[in-house]
């Protein structure tokens, strides 16, 4: 047995309107002039309202700040604005609201606060980590499991591709997981953020590392996720779908901390090239790299079946695996996802490029299966 190490710490608040204890938790940070990094979707919707109403109540010397101008696929110049707005105006702490994209440019603009001289470039696990500001992550889609994860994804200046920036220091400390503030989201993101928290489960459970936990936790998910998702889509004022939705998007953030596979692969520069939502690209790409993977590891999607309700246990494992993925397949068609990379603007074109990309992606390191650049190409072929 190898060496390794486990470990699961934020301060979660779940339950529809926990964003009311936001005061306390500023208070209990020190928190004076929190800087508020948002996107500007959000600043007409009831979730940034109720944001707005919980950051004061009680407290005449708090004043806060905010920056809403983040991009889908956030840049390093999102985040250098965020961060020069925080030194301008002394903020000491971050509150990100939103999707990935606000609570990524949340995360990793307390980098650029904490050394404004240097690039997002200069950063990487031998820099120094030290002092960042609290952060405190409130999400608005249940999808990335960005709120529990140690990683931030931002496009550096001049890269052509998304660059992660991962370090332990960039958790957030308190996380709020009200499905008061998802209940305006359309179904349309709803169905494409909800299938990335999938993914996330699918891909972590069936990566080859050792990480128990995660694995309970990624099954766990698939189950709340197989339930939640299509109560969500088809209401959005479910509360209790949005709920369950937000604790599921957690668990595929923190089961994922055990490792990707190759979807993610492919989905990363579907985002950085043709500018397709992550949780779309993911869903497009899904049920063909578990083609792909079945083909080579037959019976790897067995206990994700039995996580889906499927009565799997004494199939064969090409069968178990045959009913697993048609599943998800139809489940995904279910929630209304575009069937083919085409249908989002992907041309033939982009295929080379693409595959470039992904091949360099580490995130096909913990695929199931070994993959090389062709069969990443012929997959995106496959999902053209
Ligand atoms: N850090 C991580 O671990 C991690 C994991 C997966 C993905 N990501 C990143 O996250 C980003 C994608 O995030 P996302 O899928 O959450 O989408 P997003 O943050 O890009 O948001 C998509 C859209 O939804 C809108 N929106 C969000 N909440 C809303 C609400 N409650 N009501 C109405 N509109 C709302 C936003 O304004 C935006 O226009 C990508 O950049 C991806 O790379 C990060
Ligand atoms: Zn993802």
């Amino acid at each position: 047995m190898d060496t390794t190490s486990f470990n699961f710490p934020t301060d979660t608040r779940v339950g529809p309107g926990v964003i009311s204890q936001l005061n306390e938790t500023l208070v209990a940070l020190g928190i004076q002039r929190p800087l508020v990094v948002t996107d500007s979707g959000l600043l007409a919707t009831d979730a940034f309202k109720k944001l707005a109403g919980a950051l004061l109540p009680g407290e005449p010397d708090r004043d806060w700040f905010l920056h809403s101008d983040v991009q889908p696929n956030p840049t390093e110049a999102n985040t250098r604005g965020a961060a020069e707005l925080a030194l301008a105006k002394g903020c000491d702490g971050v509150v990100g609201l939103g999707g990935g994209s606000a609570l990524d440019a949340a995360k990793v603009c307390r980098i650029l606060i904490k050394q404004p001289q240097l690039k997002l470039a200069d950063y990487d696990w031998e820099a120094d980590w030290s002092g960042l500001l609290p952060f405190i992550a409130i999400p608005t889609t249940a999808g990335t499991g960005s709120e529990v994860g140690r990683s931030g994804v931002v496009t550096p200046d001049g890269a052509g591709s998304k660059g992660m920036f991962f370090h332990p220091e960039l958790l957030a400390k308190c996380v709020f997981l009200d499905p008061d503030l998802t209940t305006g989201l359309p179904p349309g993101l709803t169905a494409a953020t909800g299938l990335d928290a999938l993914t996330h489960c699918i891909e972590s459970y069936t990566s080859p590392v050792f990480h128990p936990l995660c694995d309970g936790i990624a099954l766990e998910g698939i189950a709340l996720i197989i339930h939640a998702l299509p109560a969500a889509v088809a209401d959005g004022s479910d509360i209790d779908a949005r709920g369950h939705m937000l604790v599921a998007a957690a668990m595929g953030g923190v089961a994922f901390q055990k490792d990707l596979g190759a979807t993610h692969s492919l989905a990363h520069p579907l985002s950085a090239i043709c500018g397709v939502h992550h949780g779309t690209a993911n869903a497009i790409c899904l049920p063909h790299v578990m083609r792909f993977n079945t083909q080579h590891k037959p019976g790897v999607y067995r206990r994700i079946g039995l996580a889906c309700g499927l009565d799997v246990v004494s199939c064969s494992d090409a069968e178990a695996d045959g009913q697993t993925i048609q599943f998800i397949d139809d489940f995904i068609q279910r929630c209304g996802m575009p069937p083919s990379l085409e249908d989002v603007g992907v041309e033939e074109q982009n295929i080379e490029a693409l595959a470039d990309q992904a091949w360099v992606d580490p995130c096909h390191q913990t695929n199931p299966v070994p993959v090389t650049r062709e069969d990443l190409k012929e997959l995106f072929l496959k999902a053209l």
